[in-house]
């Protein structure tokens, strides 16, 4: 058998995907043994970077979140969040963008903290977002870095505030033609662009949070 060059392939092609499949099934079973995969409803509870933003968003659009959410709790949080990730997934979004901050060519000093095998661990990243290429920058730690009322405009239309930006329009994420009237789906995919990184400490308006109930009684706050 080892005589033969198919001999030889066909040991090697064996060998490979003996390989592949230690590295790939068995070593991340074996890490996450003691770490169980987080439900949304989990990655939301006490997630306080991403309820601010939920309920900036019923503040800033009261009646089109009225309309498609009612109120900003963290049952329609979860539900918000789900389908901002299917619609990441429906419109491609990952072929543009990718979700990982690589331990490489100092990724870091660009993105923020390099992406750790433990943020991949919940209902969200199945499949992983990881991306195929970047076309646009990184997302995995885009959360918090712009307002709310910024990514509705970038979303309505791209060149608005990025002039030259190859990224497309999504007019089917408003009512009537206005980027003051998220729908459902835009409400959506904000909230889960707003979620990239607000697990982490670094988060942008962590030290900020002012609950809803207290902006409201401190309007001018
Ligand atoms: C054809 C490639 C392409 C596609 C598809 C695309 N984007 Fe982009 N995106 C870009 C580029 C390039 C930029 C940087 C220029 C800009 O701000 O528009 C960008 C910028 C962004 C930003 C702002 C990043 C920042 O803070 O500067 C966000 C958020 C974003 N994209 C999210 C999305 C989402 C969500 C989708 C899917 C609904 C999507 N993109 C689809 C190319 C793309």
């Amino acid at each position: 058998m080892f005589e033969s060059k198919s001999g030889i392939l066909l040991i090697g092609g064996l060998g490979f995907f003996l390989f592949a499949f230690l590295s790939n099934a068995l070593v991340p079973i074996l890490l996450y043994q003691h770490l169980p995969e987080q439900t949304v409803e989990q990655l939301v509870e006490d997630n306080q970077n991403l309820i601010y933003q939920f309920e900036d968003l019923s503040l800033r659009y009261p009646e089109q979140f009225k309309k498609y959410y009612d109120k900003p709790d963290t049952k329609n949080l979860a539900r918000a969040l789900r389908l901002g990730r299917d619609i990441y997934v429906g419109e491609g979004c990952w072929h543009c963008h990718s979700q990982f901050v690589r331990p490489v060519s100092n990724e870091s000093v660009r993105w923020g903290k390099v992406a750790s095998s433990d943020e991949y661990q919940n209902e969200l990243q199945r499949p992983v977002m990881w991306g195929t290429r970047r076309v646009g920058p990184d997302l995995s730690r885009e959360g918090g870095r712009r307002g709310n009322d910024w990514h509705a405009v970038h979303f309505f239309d791209p060149h608005s505030v990025s002039p030259g930006s190859p990224m497309p329009r999504y007019p089917w994420f408003y009512d009537d033609k206005d980027p003051a009237k998220p729908n459902e789906r835009g409400i959506a995919i904000i909230t889960y662009i707003q979620w990239l990184g607000s697990w982490l400490e670094e988060y942008p308006f962590y030290e900020d949070y002012v609950p809803l109930q207290e902006q409201m009684q401190n309007p001018l706050e």
